[in-house]
């Protein structure tokens, strides 16, 4: 913190000044503490997204490793971040596979009691892109505590309450037995940021922590193939209908079918607003409307093209239609007011 107080009314920006406390977010991780106990006795820590290192300092003051050399604290951040006794500094990207694996390594295979996280994006002020940020930062820091934290332990991360938070909660109630949402007093009432306290780690049965969840690195794109037993979710894939059904993927000509011949048939329901809708109107209206181009050659083409259909009409054709101020009167038939918005007969024929 600066010498001089950018917000003198701010109470926690005044408080951690007194106190000696890097951020006033060290208020929140102390609020939270307060009411869920989940710090006492713990003796492996790991503050992720830790810089300038309030949270650290009260994990620090908190459990003493300066007299309990059992104590072990790991802070990771992006940036940079003054030493602090007791506290071993790792710099890189919680979201990066080499960060995760070096936290991971740096525990020997021994667990922690307690890991957390107050990760936040650089906000972009585009809300949904925040929140998607900050659940993959979340997201991030929940499959690294997979790997290290013990069974029982505890993940506390900042989130933001947007509207899929709910999602969030429940993929973390998979792994933790108690799952509260924490707003500690010292965040303001106007910020949608909390705290995810979440007791009890307990993963479902055979699942094995994988760095094949979603990371935000791309170089990372897991091989969600590659995952097994209860880390892989496999949705039954049903084929419905025997051998005799007709096969969409195969052309048929007009009398292939023995039981049936071949009628053409109007549109079971007209459509309410077809592209072509104008060109009717405009037709009704004395306004024919359609294009010198739509001649024989040019149908041809398009039909010939990769063209979408719409009731038979080539979707270009339509789209023709109903945009163009050309007028050839003589290729329309009259419409009355009740018609129903069906194609021109002569589209139709032609195609
Ligand atoms: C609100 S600050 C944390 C404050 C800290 N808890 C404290 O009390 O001093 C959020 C931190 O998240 C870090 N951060 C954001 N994205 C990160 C990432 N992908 N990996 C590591 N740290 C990240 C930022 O560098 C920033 O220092």
């Amino acid at each position: 913190m600066g010498k001089t107080s950018k917000d003198k009314r701010d109470i926690y920006y005044r408080l951690a000044k007194e106190e000696g406390w890097r951020a006033r977010s060290a208020y929140k991780l102390l609020q939270i503490d307060d009411q869920f106990k989940i710090i006492e006795g713990a003796k492996r820590v790991v503050d992720l997204c830790a810089a300038p290192g309030s949270w650290s300092q009260v994990l620090s003051r908190r459990l003493r490793p300066d007299q309990d050399p059992s104590v072990k604290i790991v802070a990771v951040d992006l940036q940079a971040m003054s030493p602090l006794p007791g506290v071993t500094q790792l710099q890189g990207d919680i979201t990066s596979e080499v960060t995760a694996n070096e936290i991971i390594a740096h525990f020997e295979g021994a667990h922690a009691d307690v890991v957390v996280c107050d990760g936040a994006p650089d906000v972009t002020g585009i809300h949904d892109l925040d929140e998607y940020i900050q659940a993959q930062l979340l997201l991030a820091a929940l499959n690294i505590t997979t790997h290290v934290l013990k069974p029982n332990g505890a993940f506390v991360a900042k989130i933001f309450r947007g509207k899929d938070v709910s999602l969030l909660f429940m993929q973390l109630q998979l792994f933790f037995k108690h799952v509260s949402c924490a707003k500690p007093r010292a965040s303001r009432n106007s910020s949608i940021e909390a705290f995810v306290v979440c007791q009890n780690y307990s993963p479902p049965d055979g699942y094995i922590p994988n760095m094949a969840n979603p990371l935000l690195n791309p170089q990372s794109c897991p091989d969600f193939s590659q995952l097994g037993g209860i880390n892989r979710a496999i949705v039954p894939f049903v084929v419905c209908g025997d051998l005799n059904c007709l096969d969409a993927d195969k052309n048929y000509s007009l009398d292939e079918l023995e039981d049936r011949e071949y009628k053409q048939l109007e549109p079971t329901q007209a459509p309410i607003h077809p592209p072509y809708e104008t060109a009717l109107n405009m037709k009704k209206s004395g306004q024919a409307c359609i294009p010198p181009l739509i001649d024989d050659v040019i149908i041809e083409e398009m039909v010939a093209s990769d063209n979408e259909f719409e009731d038979g009409i080539p979707l270009d054709i339509l789209t023709e239609l109903s945009i163009s101020q050309e007028i050839q009167p003589d290729l329309i038939p009259d419409l009355p007011d009740n018609e129903p918005l069906l194609p021109p007969d002569f589209l139709i024929n032609k195609l």
